[in-house]
């Protein structure tokens, strides 16, 4: 959710806007998560708590979401990150490990 919600705000005076979500079943799962917007200023920058580009007061721009998920992917084993698209636009992939029952004591 938090993916696709930043995706929708960097989208916002772009002329195309289009979310596309993909997965991948490999050795992992991974879910790919696409904009059409202008890209990651900052890739090094956006897990840093706190870290925003967006104004101050607005519902989003905490710059939280991202630090939060990169917790809660970690916690799980997974991988998260964040890159553009080389045509243009933000691609975030998260990979986690399929649930094993087995697993579970
Ligand atoms: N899809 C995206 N396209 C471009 N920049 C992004 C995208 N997602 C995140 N970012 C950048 O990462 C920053 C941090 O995101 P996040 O932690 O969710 O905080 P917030 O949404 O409150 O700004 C954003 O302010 C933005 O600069
Ligand atoms: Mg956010």
């Amino acid at each position: 959710m938090n993916l696709i919600n930043n995706a929708v705000d960097a989208m916002a005076d772009a002329p195309r806007k289009q979310i596309e979500i993909s997965l991948e079943v490999g050795p992992r799962l991974s879910v790919a998560v696409r904009d059409t917007g202008p890209g990651i200023a900052e890739p090094d920058r956006i897990f840093d708590p706190f870290y925003s580009t967006k104004a101050v007061g607005s519902s989003e721009g905490m710059g939280l979401g991202l630090s939060i998920s990169y917790g809660l992917v970690q916690s799980f084993g997974g991988n998260i990150r964040g890159t553009n698209a080389p045509d243009g636009g933000a691609v975030f992939t998260v990979e986690l490990d399929y649930w094993k029952e087995d697993k579970v004591a």
